[in-house]
């Protein structure tokens, strides 16, 4: 089978090293992919954003099967236009994407559905969102209802700076039109955990838990990132907690979806914080998570083609989705200054025997060489019985590859293992 990637980051290399495992994946191409993954399929130079470009691509090479990762193209309509040119894909139709493209639909789903969030409230002006900050206790949180590429959201400690999100949101244009609505919601506090799931539009299979370390730096200080480590599983999804999870949250979720004719398939990603009154969203994605699936990825014991094309097809069944036994960490190596400013373009030494355990994120090739890019570049996952052994197999993993100007934090798992402990 010919199939076509789409996106570019260290989630699609991940997912590209799955499928290649897959006897039935003969030609794996990415659009547009990066130098890394250019050593795992054939790279084409069209945005994930170009839908129509996409599209056209899929029907000249004869694609057999596409994989939708980042949610732009998804809540754009990527799998609707691919299916209207005769090619299957793996992801939602942009009336599912909807979970991740409108927080207000989000919320208002949930609230529908009876699904434990945070309780909110939805605005289209800035006086009267600045009016109810007024009456509020602190901190919030204010988020810009439409994409924002992870940083739509605010946590404020004070009336000032709710203010002041609300005002950059609505007023300014921080986020473009994504931020001409708003949701105001309850603050909660308690671990997150990240669950992915399969979904066919009627049924949900999650893979195993996991841990993202949004901070740039060790000990959760420092600018919110998109992600600088996971850990999976995650020991606060005990098997108590993953029961109450899908019986309030996934199945609801994906039978609500299918009653308001909206059915979600391909992967819903269920970002969970786990409080005292039990498990509640704080936000769907209707995608693989960055840097989740470089940690979940490795943990499936299945032929992922088989498990996408049949969520594509709505049949997946009890049984289709495995999951191993054992841990696993990816530790990034970013740019010094990421999230902020940065230099790039430097050349990255990697071993080849842990090449298969590095996902790049950005970078390109130069004469043979790989040249790093973007913020983030690249991560490295190991696998280990215990989850003291998937980290320290990453960090030595770290530890012998070259490029300057690099950092990570030293610190991923570290929340995990003490966690374990205390349980
Ligand atoms: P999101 O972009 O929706 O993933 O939100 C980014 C981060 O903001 C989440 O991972 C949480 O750490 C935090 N967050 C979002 N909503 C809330 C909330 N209601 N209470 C506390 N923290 C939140
Ligand atoms: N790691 C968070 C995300 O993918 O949205």
């Amino acid at each position: 089978m010919k199939i076509l990637v789409v996106g570019g980051g260290g989630r699609e290399h991940a997912i590209i090293k799955k499928l290649r495992e897959s006897p039935r994946a003969e030609k794996i191409y990415a659009a547009p992919g990066n130098g890394g993954i250019s050593r795992d399929a054939e790279c084409v130079p069209i945005s994930a954003s170009e839908v129509d470009g996409i599209v056209s691509f899929a029907v000249r090479e004869g694609i057999d099967f596409a994989v939708i990762a980042p949610e732009d193209p998804l809540v754009r309509g990527a799998v609707d236009k691919l299916a209207a040119a005769g090619i299957p894909a793996f992801g939602p139709t942009a009336d599912a994407a909807i979970l991740e493209g409108s927080k207000i639909f989000a919320k208002n789903f949930m609230k529908r559905h009876g699904i434990p969030t945070a309780s909110f409230a939805e605005f289209s002006d800035a006086d009267t969102a600045i009016a109810y900050l007024e009456r509020s206790s602190f901190p919030i949180v204010v988020k810009a209802d439409g994409l924002a590429a992870g940083k739509g959201v605010i946590i404020a400690e004070d009336l000032d700076e709710a203010k002041d999100a609300v005002r950059s949101m609505m007023e300014d244009g921080a986020f473009g039109d994504s931020g001409l609505r708003v949701v105001i919601e309850e603050y909660l506090t308690g671990p997150e955990v990240s669950v992915l799931a399969f979904c066919d539009g009627e049924h949900v299979f999650p893979m195993v838990s996991s841990m993202d370390h949004k901070r740039a730096h060790d000990g959760d200080e420092g600018p919110n990132t998109g992600g600088m480590g996971t850990v999976a599983p995650n020991p606060f999804y005990t098997e108590e907690v993953a029961a109450e999870c899908m019986e309030k949250i996934f199945r609801p979720t994906v039978l609500g979806m299918k009653e308001e004719g909206r059915p979600f398939r391909g992967c819903l990603y269920f970002g969970l914080m786990i409080t005292e009154n039990g498990p509640y969203v704080i936000e769907y994605n209707c995608r693989f998570g960055d840097p989740e699936t470089q940690v979940v990825l490795p943990l499936l014991d299945c032929d992922l083609l088989d498990v996408m094309e049949k969520a594509a097809t709505g049949t997946l069944a009890e049984g289709d989705v495995k999951i191993k036994d054992g841990c696993a960490c990816c530790v990034i190596m970013a740019h010094v200054g990421y999230p902020g400013k940065y230099e790039s373009g430097f050349e990255i030494d990697i071993p080849e025997d842990i090449e298969r355990d590095v996902y790049v994120a950005g970078g390109k090739l130069e004469g043979g060489k790989l040249i790093s890019g973007g913020g983030r570049v690249l991560g490295v996952t190991a696998a280990g019985g215990t989850l003291a052994e998937a980290v320290s197999g990453a960090y030595e993993k770290v530890g012998r590859i070259g490029f300057p100007n690099s950092f990570y934090r030293r610190d991923i798992g570290a929340r995990a293992l003490s966690a374990e402990k205390d349980s």
